[in-house]
């Protein structure tokens, strides 16, 4: 996910049981190739391999180029974009608008598996829109290209993000090709996975947006598909660890201003629904530095610990834990507003 699985997240989500991660895409242009923003996303010291490519764009010679470039600087799979419906991307025919033009895809799969001799990876939605929904033909393009593995997300472009998911169409993609097939979209619990994987017959499952403030949901659906039990969740203690080694690397990678405010929304994130979290954002947000960003992270995590030795997500707390949950809370907010950060970040 552009903007969101960069190098330190990508490496935390393998180490909490993702199989693979692929890169943010990087646009096939190469006049686009210098800026800093390009350069971070084609930084992968230390990434676990095999380091996978994610490019984009909509000419075959370009694309060709963008896959010789990024296996030269250590990719070993290259996913191309077929499937995002971001007005940057379409608005230069890029992404899932290519779907469009079946014969255009045919060329682009064709001039990028011909440039490289490492595998090649597609990934698309389920066509243009509900009424033009062409992945079946898509994935036999595909598969006629040298493409070696599909991801499906079940929507089509025009549905964007909205919707329910057509698992349907992804097991139809499945049951029409014999390349692995990657489910994708809205699979957001342990019991969510396994109905996917069953409901599609899919080789493997992609997560998106569930890993956000969550990376060791992969972890969680491994352990529920190999034993049929759910993991309870991190400890406060374990969540603070990983989340403090994270945010060390991210500042890392981002350098101390972009990384304060790219942070942010991780913290947003981790601390989303979390009971006695409450206020914490504001805080996160209004750190400037890393230390005090930082230093805020701590604060959140030892009211965390107040609540229990696990985290507690605001709808699984029961009715009568909840109760008793607030008065630590309600107590240690009364203490703290008299502190500068705690009435300010209390208050919010
Ligand atoms: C912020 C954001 C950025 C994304 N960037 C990309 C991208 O660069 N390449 C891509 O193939 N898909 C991208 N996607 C789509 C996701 O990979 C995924 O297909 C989609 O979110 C549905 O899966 P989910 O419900 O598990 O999130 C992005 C999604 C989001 C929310």
């Amino acid at each position: 996910m552009a903007g969101v699985t960069d190098r330190p997240f990508r490496q935390l989500c393998r180490k909490l049981g993702a199989g693979y991660a692929v890169s943010e895409m990087i646009a096939s242009d190469p006049r686009l190739w210098g800026t800093q923003k390009s350069r971070r996303r084609r930084d992968h010291a230390g990434e676990p391999a095999p380091v996978a490519v994610q490019i984009a764009g909509a000419d075959p010679a370009m694309m060709a180029e963008a896959a010789r470039f990024n296996v030269a600087q250590g990719a070993a799979i290259i996913d191309i974009n077929m499937g995002c419906p971001a007005k940057k991307v379409c608005n230069a025919a890029a992404g899932s608008a290519l779907l469009s033009d079946e014969p255009l895809v045919a060329r682009i799969l064709a001039a990028v598996v011909a440039a490289v001799d490492v595998p090649v990876t597609l990934k698309i939605r389920t066509g243009p829109s509900l009424l033009r929904r062409n992945a079946v033909r898509i994935a036999r393009i595909a598969e006629d290209a040298g493409i070696a593995a599909l991801t499906v997300h079940g929507r089509s472009r025009a549905c964007l993000f909205a919707g329910p998911v057509d698992y349907s169409a992804i097991a139809e993609v499945k049951a029409s090709v014999t390349i692995p097939v990657i489910a994708n979209g809205d699979i957001d619990s342990p019991h969510k996975a396994r109905d996917v994987l069953l409901g599609t017959a899919a080789d493997a499952l992609m997560i998106g947006r569930a890993a956000q403030g969550r990376p060791w949901i992969f972890r969680e659906i491994a352990h529920f598909l190999a034993t049929g039990e759910r993991l309870p969740p991190p400890t406060v203690e374990e969540a603070r660890a990983l989340i403090l080694e994270h945010l060390d690397d991210h500042y890392a990678f981002h350098g101390e201003e972009a990384g304060v405010r790219i942070a942010r929304k991780h913290l947003g994130w981790y601390t989303r629904d979390l009971v006695g979290a409450e206020g914490a954002r504001a805080e996160f947000n209004a750190a400037e530095t890393t230390a005090t960003q930082i230093a805020a992270v701590r604060r959140c995590f030892d009211r965390l610990a107040l609540f229990g030795e696990r985290l507690v997500a605001a709808g699984d707390a029961p009715r009568a834990d909840a109760r008793t949950c607030v008065a630590p809370f309600a107590m240690q907010a009364r203490q703290q507003a008299a502190t500068p950060w705690g009435g300010e970040a209390l208050a919010a």
